[in-house]
């Protein structure tokens, strides 16, 4: 089919024409008509003589895509346009949205075309050195569109992810409160020494920078031109620069030195996806005292990964730390034979590393009814659905067995209580046909 119209969505970077690409800037010209923000216009308004400009509103974002939209039916080529990215908090998404929603497909007679620009964070990085080096993420705090728990959320995954995270929309007149709150969130999981680069008006006349730490952040001159980049826990600020590192001395003595003992040039680290099973699996033989739960909070994994790195085991002669996953439909039938273990342990792990324990000493103290299952007596009950099983391992040294959740978290374990009983290998060869 002919194309009649084109948008072409055109990410025109900070602001500087230097930071413009040459594909933003001959879409801007090959238009008939510019459309965008107001202060958006102004950026560019030396690109626009002879062409039809549409200033619109900040909140009027889907007028500005149905402008677009009804212009390029009218075969006209119309540059929507904004700041940094296009596709990064822009236009891209609601003109898509406004487009699919009017029957639009990519074979109509509209063609559209996205043209990337420099995001934000790209440029207010590059203005305070190097520090997005290493993973990082991006968390608008805008909830404007998007609900706050929605938002902490993401924040408390980013802080406890280690991510340097960048901080889009932290700030405006209305919106004062969240700034504070996230670094409250942020603050949880890093030092209040971590590294902050404040950076207003990247590339443009205004441009400012503030070099500060996590702990005054929320005090400082932020605003809706900002973007506030956060450090993680390695980044740090030496001569006005905030670097984040590579990675380099995880395994190298300086950056050009030797490797560390156990490290090797161009293989995966010792705590790599392999490495790390090693180094697990002796830590336990070195610290026999110590319960698996400690060892995943060390290792910082959930426990269906440490079972699971013990179940790959092929040397494990010795059958130290054997674990042996089961299939999860068999829940119901397994608790009904635990019955027969009487008395057991039955331990909950809890959230903040708080455990619950309690001795079942009849079978009426382990009971299923219908879909739940109720562990203790009238002294002290646990209850829970079965549905929240979704993976069991058997775990030989403990002599237990771990009912997961489908976060991989133990939910609860079952522990024969008498040393020298068979009964812990005979469920075992029972269930793991
Ligand atoms: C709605 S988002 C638009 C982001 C834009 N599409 C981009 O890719 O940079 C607006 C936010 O981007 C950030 N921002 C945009 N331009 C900036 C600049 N020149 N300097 C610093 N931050 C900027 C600010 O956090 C601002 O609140």
């Amino acid at each position: 089919m002919n194309k009649s119209g084109k948008i072409l969505l055109v990410g025109f970077g900070p602001g500087s024409e230097e930071q413009m690409t040459l594909r933003a800037r001959a879409a801007i010209e090959e238009s008939d008509v510019v459309i965008g923000y107001s202060t958006y216009i102004k950026l560019v308004e030396h690109l626009l003589a002879g062409k039809e400009v549409v200033r619109k509103g900040m909140t009027e974002e889907i007028d500005r895509s149905i402008e677009a939209m009804e212009q390029a039916k009218q075969g006209k080529t119309v540059a929507l346009i904004s700041s940094g990215d296009i596709g990064v908090y822009g236009m891209a998404g609601p003109t898509y949205e406004v487009l699919l929603q009017s029957g639009w497909t990519p074979e109509s007679e509209i063609e559209v075309e996205v043209i990337p620009g420099t995001t934000a964070l790209n440029a207010a990085a590059s203005l305070v050195g190097a520090p997005l080096t290493h993973d990082f993420c991006a968390i608008s705090l805008s909830d404007l569109l998007t609900p706050w728990p929605q938002i902490a959320r993401r924040l408390e995954a980013a802080a406890r992810g280690n991510f340097v995270v960048a901080l889009y929309n932290p700030k405006s007149g209305r919106r004062t409160e969240q700034i504070v709150e996230a670094q409250r969130i942020l603050l949880q999981y890093r030092a209040p020494s971590t590294p902050v680069a404040i950076v207003k008006s990247a590339y443009r006349k205004r441009q400012n920078i503030q070099q500060v730490e996590l702990a005054k952040m929320s005090q400082c001159d932020i605003g809706m031109l900002s973007t506030v980049i956060i450090g993680n826990s390695d980044s740090y600020w030496q001569e006005g620069l905030m670097i984040t590192p590579r990675g380099y001395s995880n395994k190298y003595q300086n950056l050009t030195g030797e490797t560390h003992a156990g490290e090797k040039a161009g293989h995966s680290l010792s705590l790599g996806l392999e490495g790390w099973q090693v180094a697990l699996y002796e830590h336990l033989q070195a610290n026999l005292q110590e319960s698996l739960a400690e060892a995943a909070t060390l290792f910082d994994v959930p426990m269906a990964a440490l079972l699971g790195a013990l179940a790959n085991r092929e040397d494990d002669s010795a059958c130290l730390f054997k674990a042996t996953q089961v299939a999860s439909e068999q829940s119901r039938e397994l608790l009904a034979h635990c019955k027969s273990w009487v008395p057991l342990r039955a331990t909950l792990q809890q959230l903040n590393g708080v455990t619950a324990q309690v001795t079942l000493n009849t079978e009426k103290e382990l009971n299923l009814d219908g879909e739940m299952l109720l562990l203790g007596n009238k002294n002290g009950q646990f209850q829970m659905e079965l549905s929240s099983i979704s993976s069991i391992w058997f775990v030989q040294h403990e002599q237990s067995i771990h009912f997961l959740d489908r976060h991989g978290n133990t939910l609860f374990q079952l522990s024969q209580l008498e040393a020298e009983s068979t009964r812990y290998q005979q469920t075992l060869q029972q269930f793991s046909q």
